[in-house]
């Protein structure tokens, strides 16, 4: 199964970094502030939490275990662990490789939105203005021209492999976004207004809460940690035996959740200062402006009342943006990539260049269909395919997966293992617990 030759990431940080790297992105910094800001702060703050907690880690858990247990593609880590029924594990893996197939093609048209709105204001401080506004503006053509950008730069990466390229990129990227990103929270602290957002994000109002606001933070949890498309298992399965699987997950999904948080008391405070400045932060009929609106307008029209201090700070937001978009597509697009260069056993840097081409192609058709397609896309991918595949891949994990198999690929990196409060938990509660609070979540609001 395990070649000796297969590649690994080199050393544990640089795993836990790159996890971390696929884990954080526009789920983080765009999603979950601009989803707490419409469902009401602190409430939705608090169920996602409970939701990463109760359902996202141990699935996490499940998602890497197979990946480190197969050390293959997804396709054969699930057969592997299910070898009785090949036809369920082959499906499930192709469905995942092709669910983080959509997920990549509507997620490269956002980054290239960031990626334009970090070049354009550059672009106007040198005085090319009308390159800038075409870059800012929302067209046929820039859209390509940047998902292209994009995906170029994703391609450019995933073809050095794992070490070179993942991991490298990874180590290097992640500390520039932490230090970016903590910089911009305590400017944005500091500014007038700032404390009212803050308040909308820490003190809960339960009148916000409703069965509908669970499927949200559900579908945010599972997005946000990069989970059931098989991501964490390709990356798992270059993961050295010697890492402790439940701990290098609980630091992962830590790190996801902090960051998440952060980017609340970045984003939420950011508005009010919007507001304070003069730019209208809630639409006429006294509801707050949705997510796109708020990212693309009101933060940029936040960065203009500042003066000059205002480019760097929004050079600054959207380099983050873009850095944290591309740790995530580098994971998305090693799936297929590692899927179809193993099974079909081809060159890995001419397959890169096919998938990628692919699935620029139909990033390319949601743009020309924004309208029907865009929507669409983002919605089967997030809130069914993710939630519906990790839950398969627990029932697979707690069901089918001989338990001394799993005992056995828990325990590397882990000796105690069989003695812990962990491992008296956790193969019940992926068993039947997750798979019944996920039916109920997903239920729920059909009997409001
Ligand atoms: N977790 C990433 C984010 O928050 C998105 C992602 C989803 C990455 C699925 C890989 C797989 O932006």
């Amino acid at each position: 199964m395990a070649s000796s030759n297969r590649a690994q990431f080199s050393s544990r940080l640089g795993f836990i970094l790159a996890a971390a790297g696929s884990a954080v992105g526009l789920g983080n910094i765009w999603g979950f502030p601009t989803q707490a800001a419409s469902n009401g702060g602190a409430v939705f703050l608090i169920t996602y939490l409970v939701m990463v907690f109760i359902l996202a880690y141990p699935l996490l858990v499940a998602e890497l275990t197979i990946g480190r247990f197969g050390a293959s593609n997804p396709i054969r880590s699930l057969i592997s662990v299910a070898p009785k029924h090949k036809l369920l594990g082959s499906a499930v893996g192709i469905a995942g490789m092709l669910g983080v197939s959509g997920i990549l093609s509507f997620y490269a048209i956002v980054a290239g939105w960031f990626f334009g709105f970090l070049i354009g204001p550059l672009l106007s401080a040198f005085g090319f203005d009308s390159a800038a506004a075409w870059l800012e503006g929302f067209g046929i053509a820039r859209n390509l021209v940047l998902m292209g950008v994009f995906m170029l730069l994703t391609v450019l990466v995933v073809r050095n492999g794992v070490a070179d390229g993942i991991e490298k990129w990874s180590t290097r990227l992640m500390p520039v976004l932490f230090v970016l990103f903590i910089a911009m929270v305590g400017y944005t602290l500091l500014q007038p207004g700032a404390m009212e957002g803050l308040k909308m994000f820490l003190v809960p109002d339960m009148s916000h809460f409703s069965p509908d606001l669970m499927v949200s933070a559900m579908g945010q949890a599972f997005f946000s940690l990069s989970i059931g498309v098989c991501t964490m298992m390709v990356y798992g399965s270059y993961l050295r035996k010697d890492a402790n699987l439940p701990k290098t997950a609980a630091q992962v999904a830590l790190l996801d959740t902090g960051v998440a948080f952060v980017a609340g008391l970045l984003i939420l405070p950011a508005m009010f200062v919007a507001q304070k400045n003069g730019v209208q932060i809630y639409s006429e009929s006294g509801a707050l402006l949705d997510g796109d609106t708020l990212v693309f307008s009101v933060l940029p029209a936040m960065f203009d009342t500042m003066g000059s201090a205002g480019l760097i700070v929004g050079v600054a937001f959207f380099a983050l943006m873009v850095i944290a978009a591309l740790t995530s597509s580098i994971s998305m697009l090693e799936v297929p990539v590692a899927c179809i260069s193993e099974e079909l056993d081809k060159d890995r840097k001419t397959v890169v260049w096919w998938v990628g081409g692919a699935i620029a192609l139909f990033s390319s058709l949601i743009i020309f269909n924004f309208g029907s397609m865009f929507g669409t896309v983002i919605s089967v991918t997030t809130e069914y395919v993710q939630p519906i595949l990790g839950v398969i891949m627990a029932l697979i994990a707690g069901w089918i997966w001989k338990r001394n198999e799993v005992l056995e690929e828990l325990s590397h990196g882990n000796p105690e293992l069989a003695n812990s409060t962990f491992w008296k938990v956790w193969p019940t509660y992926v068993r039947v617990v997750c798979p019944i609070l996920m039916a109920l979540v997903f239920f729920w609001p059909l009997f409001k």
